[in-house]
Protein backbone atom coordinates (compact mmCIF):
# COMPACT_ATOMS: atom_id res chain seq x y z
CA UNK A 1 0.00 0.00 0.00
CA UNK A 2 1.35 3.15 -0.70
CA UNK A 3 1.83 5.49 2.24
CA UNK A 4 0.28 8.57 2.82
CA UNK A 5 1.82 12.09 3.22
CA UNK A 6 -0.59 14.98 4.17
CA UNK A 7 0.37 18.56 2.67
CA UNK A 8 -1.37 21.02 4.73
CA UNK A 9 -2.41 24.19 2.43
CA UNK A 10 -1.58 27.15 3.97
CA UNK A 11 -1.68 29.05 0.44
CA UNK A 12 -4.79 31.41 1.55
CA UNK A 13 -3.22 32.62 4.48
CA UNK A 14 0.88 32.24 4.66
CA UNK A 15 0.18 32.49 0.91
CA UNK A 16 -1.69 35.88 0.78
CA UNK A 17 -0.27 37.69 3.74
CA UNK A 18 2.74 39.42 1.94
CA UNK A 19 0.86 40.75 -0.70
CA UNK A 20 0.92 44.73 -0.40
CA UNK A 21 -2.51 45.00 -3.05
CA UNK A 22 -5.36 44.80 -1.33
CA UNK A 23 -6.81 41.34 -2.34
CA UNK A 24 -10.64 41.08 -3.23
CA UNK A 25 -12.39 39.07 -0.22
CA UNK A 26 -14.10 37.39 -2.81
CA UNK A 27 -11.31 36.16 -4.45
CA UNK A 28 -9.54 34.75 -1.11
CA UNK A 29 -13.05 32.87 -0.73
CA UNK A 30 -12.78 31.58 -4.32
CA UNK A 31 -9.39 30.47 -3.98
CA UNK A 32 -10.37 28.44 -0.74
CA UNK A 33 -13.48 27.01 -2.01
CA UNK A 34 -11.83 25.64 -4.78
CA UNK A 35 -9.39 24.48 -2.45
CA UNK A 36 -11.92 22.80 -0.67
CA UNK A 37 -12.71 20.47 -3.03
CA UNK A 38 -8.82 19.35 -3.59
CA UNK A 39 -8.86 16.82 -1.45
CA UNK A 40 -7.09 18.64 1.45
CA UNK A 41 -8.27 17.76 5.33
CA UNK A 42 -6.53 20.95 6.87
CA UNK A 43 -6.61 24.41 4.87
CA UNK A 44 -5.27 27.60 6.45
CA UNK A 45 -7.66 30.63 5.45
CA UNK A 46 -6.90 33.50 7.52
CA UNK A 47 -5.39 35.17 10.26
CA UNK A 48 -6.33 36.86 13.14
CA UNK A 49 -3.36 38.78 13.93
CA UNK A 50 -3.85 43.17 14.66
CA UNK A 51 -4.73 44.62 10.96
CA UNK A 52 -1.96 47.26 11.72
CA UNK A 53 0.75 44.36 11.17
CA UNK A 54 -0.92 42.82 8.76
CA UNK A 55 -3.79 44.70 6.45
CA UNK A 56 -3.51 42.05 4.40
CA UNK A 57 -5.57 39.70 6.44
CA UNK A 58 -8.02 42.11 8.19
CA UNK A 59 -10.64 40.13 6.68
CA UNK A 60 -10.40 37.14 7.97
CA UNK A 61 -13.68 37.24 9.88
CA UNK A 62 -15.47 37.54 7.01
CA UNK A 63 -13.54 35.19 4.78
CA UNK A 64 -14.47 32.95 6.97
CA UNK A 65 -17.95 33.61 7.11
CA UNK A 66 -18.40 33.53 3.30
CA UNK A 67 -16.56 29.74 2.35
CA UNK A 68 -18.92 27.03 1.80
CA UNK A 69 -17.47 24.59 4.22
CA UNK A 70 -16.69 21.31 3.15
CA UNK A 71 -17.11 19.20 6.17
CA UNK A 72 -13.92 17.01 5.56
CA UNK A 73 -11.68 19.82 5.89
CA UNK A 74 -10.87 21.71 8.81
CA UNK A 75 -9.83 25.32 8.30
CA UNK A 76 -7.84 26.85 10.67
CA UNK A 77 -6.67 30.48 11.25
CA UNK A 78 -3.50 32.17 13.31
CA UNK A 79 -3.93 33.55 17.02
CA UNK A 80 -1.78 35.28 18.60
CA UNK A 81 -3.36 36.42 21.49
CA UNK A 82 -6.40 36.10 23.07
CA UNK A 83 -8.04 39.21 20.96
CA UNK A 84 -6.70 37.41 18.15
CA UNK A 85 -8.34 33.80 19.30
CA UNK A 86 -11.37 35.50 20.32
CA UNK A 87 -11.64 36.63 16.81
CA UNK A 88 -11.25 33.58 15.69
CA UNK A 89 -13.38 31.87 17.15
CA UNK A 90 -16.56 34.32 16.48
CA UNK A 91 -15.75 33.46 13.01
CA UNK A 92 -16.17 29.79 13.55
CA UNK A 93 -12.69 28.51 12.87
CA UNK A 94 -11.97 24.53 13.11
CA UNK A 95 -8.67 24.94 14.77
CA UNK A 96 -5.82 27.65 16.04
CA UNK A 97 -2.24 28.16 15.38
CA UNK A 98 -0.26 29.76 18.23
CA UNK A 99 3.17 31.17 16.13
CA UNK A 100 6.70 31.59 17.92
CA UNK A 101 10.19 31.45 16.51
CA UNK A 102 13.59 29.91 17.62
CA UNK A 103 15.09 33.34 16.90
CA UNK A 104 14.95 36.20 19.47
CA UNK A 105 15.39 38.97 16.35
CA UNK A 106 12.79 37.46 14.32
CA UNK A 107 10.12 36.85 17.82
CA UNK A 108 10.49 40.76 18.36
CA UNK A 109 10.30 41.66 14.86
CA UNK A 110 7.04 39.05 14.09
CA UNK A 111 4.94 39.28 17.39
CA UNK A 112 6.76 42.34 19.61
CA UNK A 113 7.18 39.79 22.26
CA UNK A 114 10.79 37.87 23.28
CA UNK A 115 10.22 33.85 23.11
CA UNK A 116 9.59 34.02 26.75
CA UNK A 117 7.11 36.66 26.42
CA UNK A 118 5.07 34.90 23.34
CA UNK A 119 4.97 31.84 25.63
CA UNK A 120 3.38 33.30 28.24
CA UNK A 121 0.83 34.81 25.63
CA UNK A 122 0.54 31.57 24.00
CA UNK A 123 -0.36 29.99 27.24
CA UNK A 124 -3.72 31.59 28.06
CA UNK A 125 -5.27 31.31 24.26
CA UNK A 126 -4.05 27.27 24.10
CA UNK A 127 -5.96 27.40 27.44
CA UNK A 128 -9.37 28.73 26.21
CA UNK A 129 -8.68 26.65 22.66
CA UNK A 130 -8.51 23.27 24.91
CA UNK A 131 -11.65 24.78 27.03
CA UNK A 132 -13.25 25.35 23.71
CA UNK A 133 -12.59 21.80 22.53
CA UNK A 134 -10.54 23.74 19.26
CA UNK A 135 -7.34 22.10 18.64
CA UNK A 136 -3.88 24.02 18.47
CA UNK A 137 -1.07 23.95 16.39
CA UNK A 138 2.19 25.43 17.07
CA UNK A 139 4.40 26.84 14.80
CA UNK A 140 8.27 27.90 15.26
CA UNK A 141 10.19 30.45 12.96
CA UNK A 142 13.79 30.55 11.84
CA UNK A 143 14.27 26.57 12.83
CA UNK A 144 18.07 26.74 10.93
CA UNK A 145 18.17 30.93 10.29
CA UNK A 146 17.22 34.04 11.08
CA UNK A 147 17.35 36.78 9.16
CA UNK A 148 18.36 38.85 12.17
CA UNK A 149 20.08 36.79 14.08
CA UNK A 150 21.89 34.24 11.47
CA UNK A 151 21.87 30.90 12.03
CA UNK A 152 19.88 28.99 14.81
CA UNK A 153 21.04 26.50 17.40
CA UNK A 154 19.18 23.33 16.81
CA UNK A 155 18.63 22.87 20.65
CA UNK A 156 16.86 25.94 20.67
CA UNK A 157 13.98 24.91 18.00
CA UNK A 158 14.02 21.94 20.21
CA UNK A 159 13.62 23.70 23.37
CA UNK A 160 10.65 25.98 22.09
CA UNK A 161 9.26 22.71 20.29
CA UNK A 162 9.26 21.20 24.08
CA UNK A 163 7.49 24.11 25.08
CA UNK A 164 4.77 24.26 22.98
CA UNK A 165 4.15 20.27 23.23
CA UNK A 166 3.85 21.29 27.13
CA UNK A 167 0.97 23.99 25.96
CA UNK A 168 -1.23 21.25 24.33
CA UNK A 169 -0.57 21.47 20.53
CA UNK A 170 -1.00 18.70 19.17
CA UNK A 171 1.44 19.42 16.10
CA UNK A 172 4.48 21.74 15.67
CA UNK A 173 5.57 23.08 12.77
CA UNK A 174 8.99 23.53 12.10
CA UNK A 175 9.70 26.93 9.65
CA UNK A 176 12.68 27.39 7.71
CA UNK A 177 11.22 31.33 7.05
CA UNK A 178 13.82 32.54 4.66
CA UNK A 179 14.33 29.38 3.08
CA UNK A 180 17.80 29.03 3.66
CA UNK A 181 17.81 25.42 5.29
CA UNK A 182 19.79 22.92 3.84
CA UNK A 183 19.54 19.12 3.95
CA UNK A 184 22.55 18.90 6.66
CA UNK A 185 21.00 21.93 8.90
CA UNK A 186 17.65 20.73 8.58
CA UNK A 187 18.93 17.07 9.32
CA UNK A 188 20.81 18.57 12.04
CA UNK A 189 17.71 20.86 13.72
CA UNK A 190 15.39 17.76 12.86
CA UNK A 191 17.47 15.44 15.20
CA UNK A 192 17.70 17.78 17.88
CA UNK A 193 13.68 18.02 18.20
CA UNK A 194 12.82 14.39 17.67
CA UNK A 195 14.27 14.19 21.17
CA UNK A 196 11.08 16.20 22.19
CA UNK A 197 8.69 15.63 19.73
CA UNK A 198 8.24 12.54 17.90
CA UNK A 199 7.83 12.70 13.97
CA UNK A 200 4.52 11.75 13.68
CA UNK A 201 3.57 15.53 15.53
CA UNK A 202 5.81 17.07 13.65
CA UNK A 203 5.32 18.90 10.42
CA UNK A 204 8.04 20.83 7.76
CA UNK A 205 6.77 24.07 6.84
CA UNK A 206 9.55 24.93 4.39
CA UNK A 207 10.16 27.96 2.25
CA UNK A 208 11.91 28.12 -0.95
CA UNK A 209 13.54 31.49 -1.35
CA UNK A 210 16.95 28.63 -2.01
CA UNK A 211 15.21 26.25 -4.34
CA UNK A 212 15.71 23.82 -1.83
CA UNK A 213 12.50 23.11 0.09
CA UNK A 214 12.06 19.75 -1.54
CA UNK A 215 15.25 18.57 -0.97
CA UNK A 216 14.48 19.45 2.56
CA UNK A 217 11.03 17.85 2.56
CA UNK A 218 12.91 14.84 1.19
CA UNK A 219 15.68 14.65 3.85
CA UNK A 220 12.57 14.91 6.62
CA UNK A 221 10.60 12.32 4.82
CA UNK A 222 13.55 10.43 5.65
CA UNK A 223 13.74 10.97 9.26
CA UNK A 224 10.06 10.38 9.63
CA UNK A 225 7.77 13.78 8.68
CA UNK A 226 4.57 12.89 7.33
CA UNK A 227 3.38 16.26 7.06
CA UNK A 228 4.30 19.36 5.03
CA UNK A 229 3.04 22.55 4.34
CA UNK A 230 2.86 24.31 0.98
CA UNK A 231 1.31 27.35 -0.52
CA UNK A 232 -0.94 26.79 -4.20
CA UNK A 233 0.79 28.69 -6.74
CA UNK A 234 3.81 28.74 -4.46
CA UNK A 235 2.98 32.08 -3.16
CA UNK A 236 4.06 33.39 0.01
CA UNK A 237 6.24 35.09 2.40
CA UNK A 238 6.41 36.94 5.69
CA UNK A 239 6.44 41.14 6.09
CA UNK A 240 8.54 40.69 9.10
CA UNK A 241 10.98 38.26 7.25
CA UNK A 242 12.95 40.02 4.23
CA UNK A 243 13.83 37.28 1.83
CA UNK A 244 11.32 34.99 3.14
CA UNK A 245 9.41 35.07 -0.10
CA UNK A 246 7.66 31.66 -1.64
CA UNK A 247 6.13 29.29 -0.18
CA UNK A 248 6.55 26.06 -1.69
CA UNK A 249 4.27 25.67 -4.04
CA UNK A 250 2.02 22.88 -3.43
CA UNK A 251 1.54 21.12 -6.67
CA UNK A 252 5.28 21.01 -6.73
CA UNK A 253 5.48 18.90 -3.68
CA UNK A 254 2.21 16.81 -4.34
CA UNK A 255 3.77 15.92 -8.03
CA UNK A 256 7.55 15.56 -5.85
CA UNK A 257 5.64 13.38 -2.90
CA UNK A 258 3.96 11.35 -6.27
CA UNK A 259 7.14 10.13 -7.71
CA UNK A 260 8.86 9.29 -4.40
CA UNK A 261 5.85 6.87 -4.06
CA UNK A 262 3.76 8.80 -1.71
CA UNK A 263 0.02 9.59 -1.55
CA UNK A 264 -1.42 12.92 -0.92
CA UNK A 265 -4.94 12.11 -2.33
CA UNK A 266 -5.28 15.62 -3.77
CA UNK A 267 -6.78 16.06 -7.06
CA UNK A 268 -3.78 17.25 -9.73
CA UNK A 269 -6.83 19.23 -11.83
CA UNK A 270 -7.90 21.15 -9.12
CA UNK A 271 -4.54 21.94 -7.95
CA UNK A 272 -3.67 23.14 -11.10
CA UNK A 273 -6.66 25.07 -11.38
CA UNK A 274 -6.16 26.98 -7.53
CA UNK A 275 -2.29 27.61 -8.79
CA UNK A 276 -3.38 29.24 -11.77
CA UNK A 277 -6.17 31.06 -9.60
CA UNK A 278 -3.24 32.09 -6.86
CA UNK A 279 -1.22 33.00 -9.16
CA UNK A 280 -3.31 35.46 -10.96
CA UNK A 281 -3.96 36.81 -7.59
CA UNK A 282 -0.15 38.05 -7.09
CA UNK A 283 1.28 41.30 -7.68
CA UNK A 284 3.83 43.56 -5.68
CA UNK A 285 4.15 41.66 -2.88
CA UNK A 286 6.68 43.43 -0.57
CA UNK A 287 9.97 41.72 -1.16
P1 LIG B 1 1.50 44.71 19.66
O1 LIG B 1 1.45 46.02 18.93
O2 LIG B 1 2.65 44.42 20.57
O3 LIG B 1 0.12 44.38 20.44
O4 LIG B 1 1.39 43.57 18.57
P2 LIG B 1 -0.77 45.12 21.44
O5 LIG B 1 -1.40 44.07 22.28
O6 LIG B 1 -0.02 46.25 22.10
O7 LIG B 1 -1.91 45.74 20.51
C1 LIG B 1 -1.68 46.82 19.62
C2 LIG B 1 -2.97 47.11 18.83
O8 LIG B 1 -3.34 45.96 18.04
C3 LIG B 1 -4.18 47.35 19.71
O9 LIG B 1 -5.04 48.21 19.00
C4 LIG B 1 -4.83 45.98 19.83
O10 LIG B 1 -6.19 46.04 20.12
C5 LIG B 1 -4.61 45.45 18.44
P3 LIG B 1 -5.05 49.79 19.26
O11 LIG B 1 -5.37 49.93 20.71
O12 LIG B 1 -3.68 50.30 18.92
O13 LIG B 1 -6.11 50.29 18.32
N1 LIG B 1 -4.54 43.99 18.39
C6 LIG B 1 -5.30 43.21 17.61
N2 LIG B 1 -6.27 43.49 16.72
C7 LIG B 1 -6.84 42.47 16.10
N3 LIG B 1 -6.48 41.18 16.30
C8 LIG B 1 -5.51 40.87 17.17
C9 LIG B 1 -4.87 41.91 17.87
N4 LIG B 1 -3.89 41.93 18.80
C10 LIG B 1 -3.70 43.20 19.10
N5 LIG B 1 -5.15 39.59 17.35
C11 LIG B 1 0.77 41.40 17.81
C12 LIG B 1 1.42 42.21 18.91
C13 LIG B 1 1.07 39.93 18.07
C14 LIG B 1 -0.73 41.63 17.84
C15 LIG B 1 1.33 41.89 16.46
O14 LIG B 1 2.72 41.85 16.54
C16 LIG B 1 0.88 41.04 15.30
O15 LIG B 1 -0.29 41.04 14.94
N6 LIG B 1 1.82 40.31 14.68
C17 LIG B 1 1.49 39.37 13.63
C18 LIG B 1 2.57 39.34 12.60
C19 LIG B 1 2.19 38.33 11.55
O16 LIG B 1 1.02 38.03 11.32
N7 LIG B 1 3.22 37.80 10.88
C20 LIG B 1 3.02 36.83 9.83
C21 LIG B 1 2.55 35.50 10.32
S1 LIG B 1 3.85 34.50 11.01
C22 LIG B 1 4.57 33.74 9.64
O17 LIG B 1 4.26 34.07 8.52
C23 LIG B 1 5.54 32.61 9.88
C24 LIG B 1 4.93 31.22 9.61
O18 LIG B 1 4.43 31.13 8.29
C25 LIG B 1 5.99 30.13 9.83
C26 LIG B 1 7.28 30.41 9.09
O19 LIG B 1 7.27 30.55 7.86
O20 LIG B 1 8.29 30.53 9.79
C27 LIG B 1 3.74 30.94 10.57
MG1 LIG C 1 5.62 30.70 6.55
Amino acid sequence: MTEKVEIFEVGPRDGLQNEKRPIPTAHKVALIDLLSRAGFHRIEAGSFVSPKWVPQMADSSDVMGAITRVPAVRYAALTPNLTGYRRARAAGVDEVAIFGAASEGFSRANINATIAESLERFTPVAEAARADGLPVRGYISCVTDCPYDGPTPPAKVAAVAGRLMDLGCYEISLGDTIGQGRPDTIGAMLRAVLREVPADRLAGHYHDTAGRALENIETSLEMGLRVFDAAVGGLGGCPYAKGATGNVATETVADRLAVLGYDTGLDRDILELAAQMARDMRGGGRE
